[in-house]
């Protein structure tokens, strides 16, 4: 299935290309802009924006398979991240990551049936001072306990 950006988008990717110096330094505002429209980044979306910019489609690639705040599949409406990195493993993150997959009955990476929610096991999101945390979209949730958990995830239904 092939992929074009919208007439907005590409002027938005324009834009975005005139911070930087280079095609390259605007890859991940590009993808960005490519997973707010498509939803996800397939391997069509990848060399759209390859063609875009003018690059590789390997350094797409690097960088869609690199962060975590990109996928490369459909997920849910509600995507929960759970950090499981040191700061926050050494505060719980792992009886975080445990409370939920039970919530959801699901695993890493999986959607459940109904396309609501997702969820996936990250490294580090860079609020290691705040551990420990999930990410519910792009909404962050620190200083966590399981009840704080618990009352997050109830509030997405
Ligand atoms: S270790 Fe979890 S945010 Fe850094």
């Amino acid at each position: 299935m092939s992929f074009k950006f919208t007439e907005e988008n590409l002027k938005r990717i324009e834009q975005s290309r005139k911070k930087y110096p280079t095609a390259l330094a605007a890859v991940m505002d590009t993808v960005y802009i490519a997973q707010e429209q498509n939803g996800y980044i397939s391997t069509e979306v990848m060399a759209e924006i390859a063609d875009v910019l003018g690059i590789d489609k390997v350094n797409v690639l690097s960088v869609v398979t690199f962060y975590t705040m990109y996928h490369t599949k459909l997920m849910g409406k509600y995507h929960v991240q759970v950090c499981t990195n040191v700061s926050c493993m050494l505060r719980g993150g792992y009886e975080i990551w445990e409370q939920v997959k039970n919530k959801f009955g699901l695993d890493n990476m999986q959607t459940s049936a109904d396309g609501k929610f997702s969820v996936e096991e990250v490294e580090c999101m860079g609020a290691c001072g705040f551990a420990p945390m999930i990410a519910v979209n792009e909404d962050f949730y620190e200083n966590l306990t399981k009840e704080k958990v618990e009352e997050i995830l109830d509030s997405l239904k």
